[in-house]
């Protein structure tokens, strides 16, 4: 597909977008969805949002703006991918929570479960230190990749198994700024 295929405010990216999968609209739409499923879930025990870095950074700034509960925020950063677009399957914390979790209501914020690995590994890192509950708001969820058998309580979207850049996604850390969410088909994928 030709870089005039996407919108105009991103005809900088040249060819290596397809179409987009997601707008900025529909992004924004279902976030306000989720804050209000999750802000009616939690009512009087209001969740610690665990933003995954880098990739959930722009859900998650639009999910806390959603969730109307007084909720804490903080923040880990794993890697499971290097510049490649396939699972690596290995998980390295790079920073870890400064929060105390035990006995607190946790909602991890994630960008994106393709194999399920990582969140898999966060599951079970976390649910050591024995909080009072430990669910997962994934904003995609790729159709038919998933490794490993969970439970994912929030899912904005099912999308189909492309690799896919924007609103905080990247490839070898290009594209995360873009609004909409869009097929990535430039090298490596
Ligand atoms: P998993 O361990 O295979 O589920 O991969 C999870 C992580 O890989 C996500 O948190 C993302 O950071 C990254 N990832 C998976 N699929 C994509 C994609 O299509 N685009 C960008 N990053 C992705
Ligand atoms: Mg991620």
């Amino acid at each position: 597909m030709s870089s005039s295929s996407i919108p105009e405010h991103l005809q900088w990216t040249g060819d290596d977008l397809a179409g987009a999968v997601l707008t900025g609209e529909q992004i924004q739409q279902r976030v306000a969805e989720l804050g209000e499923t999750i802000s009616a879930d939690y009512g009087d025990t209001p969740p610690l949002l665990v933003c995954v870095l880098k990739g959930a950074v722009t859900f998650m700034s639009d999910l806390m703006r959603a969730v109307r509960l007084p909720c804490d925020i903080d923040f880990m950063a794993v890697s499971s991918y290097g510049a490649a677009t396939k699972s690596s399957g290995v998980v390295r914390i790079i920073k870890d929570l400064e929060s105390d979790i035990a006995g607190r209501h946790v909602l991890i914020v994630e960008d994106i479960v393709d194999s399920g690995l990582t969140l898999n590994y966060l599951r079970k890192y976390l649910g050591a230190r024995k909080p009072a509950s430990l669910e997962v708001c994934a904003l995609l969820l790729k159709e038919g990749e998933q490794k490993v058998e969970q439970t994912i309580r929030y899912v904005g979207f099912t999308i189909p198994s492309t690799f896919v850049v924007g609103y905080g996604l990247d490839v070898a850390e290009k594209y995360r700024n873009l609004d909409g969410i869009y097929t990535y088909q430039g090298e490596g994928s």
